[in-house]
Parts: structure tokens; C-alpha cells; sequence
């Protein structure tokens, strides 16, 4: 199995994406490495520690990453994710504690120890990967695939972001990092709100989850009815299943479809900050375009069932 490391804030797209990897056995997850995001760095790691003592799991470590972004102040999504970040759902405190030792520092130690062979999938800010850059210059390119959600690609599209108008939520809560990832020269999967806006989250396919009846299943049809109940306060009327489209293409690629893309991100302090954007000149990532939407599900439907 591909040997891989999560990088995450759940978040209930992160959490769900964490249950989607444990249960596959194409993929061994060595470990998850947590940071600020969707809610505050000490939640993120509580929520990943919960979920993997539910999935009885404690074996994996769980390393504490970056509490704040780069340069920019922290910005948190609990109007989405719920306080305490998994929705409504609240597991029950896990025994076991986070590893003493530094996400930043665990992530240069694994790569330059396996140079070539580690998969990370990023599903939050990228404060920690553009940390192990600076620290450890070239670690990046070390990885065998570096699959991140963030961006939003779509030349034209009425509404490019989901935290501003121009900027999607990783892409915005961290530019700067970002910025640090696409100039590392790393082999860049990018997943952006243009491909997972294809993957949604509906009532029909929540009641699908539960009625498989398996513990991952339930959690996680729970933890999506939550999502949906907050964005339907906000008149969203359609979810996405953002996250688990990272692991998705590593177990079935063929339900992507991607292309060579030169994507930067804007830095500029004012309301574009944290914008992708697609420009000429040599690709610096596979950007996904395309997904499969049924064909997602059921992968879901198959590994949590
Ligand atoms: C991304 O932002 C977070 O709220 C989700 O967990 C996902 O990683 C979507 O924009
Ligand atoms: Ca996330």
C-alpha cells in the first residue's frame, strides 16, 4: 500500500477523508499531522486524535502542527464546521495524546528518511508544508505526490469562491503558504472548488450513508447532516464533498480527469487576497477539472459500507 500522511483541520470533509483513507487498504496512513483551519489548531488536533480512537485506530500518530498562518491572522470556519468542528457531532474524548514531537519537524524527519515515497494529502492551510519548505528547502520535491484541496480554477464562473468572493477557504486562510507550495517545484495534484463543487453533498445521499449502518458510515452521514443544516442557514443550498476528492483520485484515478496547469495565487492585501489564478508558462500542477460524481460516491458508499 501507498504510504500517506494527512495534513488536515477537521473539519468534517477532513474527518471524512480521514475515515475514507483507514478504509482502504490501497493506501496506509503512517500519519496525520494537524493545523489551524476550519477551527483552532487544539480542536483540530482533539478532533483527529477522536477520530481515529473511534475508527480504533491509536496506533497511528497524530502530530500538532502550525496554530497561525504564515503572515496573516488566523481565520476559522465554525459558521460551516460547527465549534467544535466535526458539525454537530461529538465523539467521545480519545485515551491516547498527540506525539511531542513537532508536525513540521515529524514531516522533514519522515521525508528525507523515505526521500521519494510518501503521498501527502493537504486538506487544510498550508502553513505546515510551506514551514518544512523554509526549514528543510527541496523537502517538498521529495514527496512522491502532494495532493491538495485548495483553490478555485474556473475562468468566467459566477462565483469563484466560497470564504470571499474571489478565494476559497485554504487558498484565503493561508495565500502565503500556498504561494510556497506551487513555487516548490513539489509534484502538485491540485483540487480545487472547481472539481469538488462537482462532488455534492445532498439529503438523499446522507440517508444513503446511514442506511449502510457501519459506524464510519453513520458518523459520517451524521457529521454531513450537520454541515448541511449550517450552510442552509447561510442559503446554500448545495454542499460539497471537498476534502475526500484528494483521496479519492488516489484510489481511483480515473474518476479525474486532469490537466498541466500554471496556477499562482494573489497575494495582494485586499479583497482578492487569496485568489487562484491560471496563467501561461511552465505547469507547476496537475489541476483536476473533471470528477466523476457518481463514481466518487460510490467509491464513499463502498469503503465506509
Ligand atoms: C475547504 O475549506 C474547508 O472548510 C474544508 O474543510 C475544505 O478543506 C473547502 O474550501
Ligand atoms: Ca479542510
Amino acid at each position: 500500500p501507498l504510504p500517506l500522511l494527512l495534513d488536515c483541520d477537521p473539519g468534517v470533509d477532513d474527518a471524512i477523508c480521514l475515515l475514507l483513507a483507514l478504509a482502504s487498504q490501497e493506501v496506509t496512513v503512517r500519519g496525520v499531522q494537524t493545523t489551524h483551519g476550519n477551527v483552532a489548531l487544539t480542536s483540530t488536533t482533539r478532533n483527529a486524535l477522536d477520530l481515529l480512537a473511534f475508527m480504533e485506530r491509536p496506533d497511528i500518530p497524530v502530530y500538532a502542527g502550525a496554530a497561525a498562518p504564515l503572515i496573516r491572522a488566523p481565520l476559522y470556519a465554525p459558521d460551516i464546521h460547527g465549534a467544535g468542528g466535526l458539525g454537530t457531532v461529538q465523539l467521545p474524548l480519545a485515551g491516547q495524546n498527540v506525539k511531542a514531537e513537532h508536525a513540521v519537524l515529524a514531516f522533514i524527519r519522515q521525508v528525507r528518511e523515505q526521500p521519494g515515497q510518501l503521498t501527502v494529502c493537504a486538506t487544510g492551510p498550508l502553513t505546515n508544508l510551506a514551514l518544512a519548505e523554509r526549514l528543510s528547502h527541496g523537502v517538498l520535491r521529495e514527496l512522491r505526490a502532494l495532493v491538495v484541496m485548495g483553490g478555485s480554477i474556473e475562468a468566467g464562473a459566477p462565483k469563484l469562491g466560497n470564504v470571499t468572493a474571489h478565494a476559497e477557504f485554504n487558498a484565503h486562510a493561508d495565500p502565503h503558504a500556498l504561494r510556497v507550495v506551487l513555487e516548490s517545484g513539489a509534484n502538485t495534484v491540485l483540487f480545487g472548488l472547481n472539481l469538488t463543487r462537482q462532488v455534492r453533498v445532498t439529503r438523499e445521499r446522507t440517508a444513503a450513508l446511514t442506511a449502510l449502518g457501519t459506524p464510519a458510515a453513520s458518523l459520517s452521514a451524521d457529521m454531513l447532516n450537520g454541515y448541511l443544516d449550517l450552510i442552509e442557514q447561510r442559503d446554500q443550498r448545495v454542499g460539497a464533498l471537498h476534502d475526500p476528492c484528494t483521496v479519492a483520485w488516489l484510489l481511483r484515478p480515473e474518476l479525474f480527469e486532469l490537466e498541466p496547469a500554471r496556477v499562482q495565487v494573489r497575494l495582494n492585501e485586499d479583497e482578492q487576497l487569496g485568489m487562484t489564478v491560471r496563467e501561461d508558462g511552465e505547469p507547476n500542477v496537475q489541476l483536476a477539472v473533471k470528477a466523476d460524481e457518481d463514481g466518487v460516491w460510490a467509491l464513499l458508499m463502498e469503503r465506509l459500507g
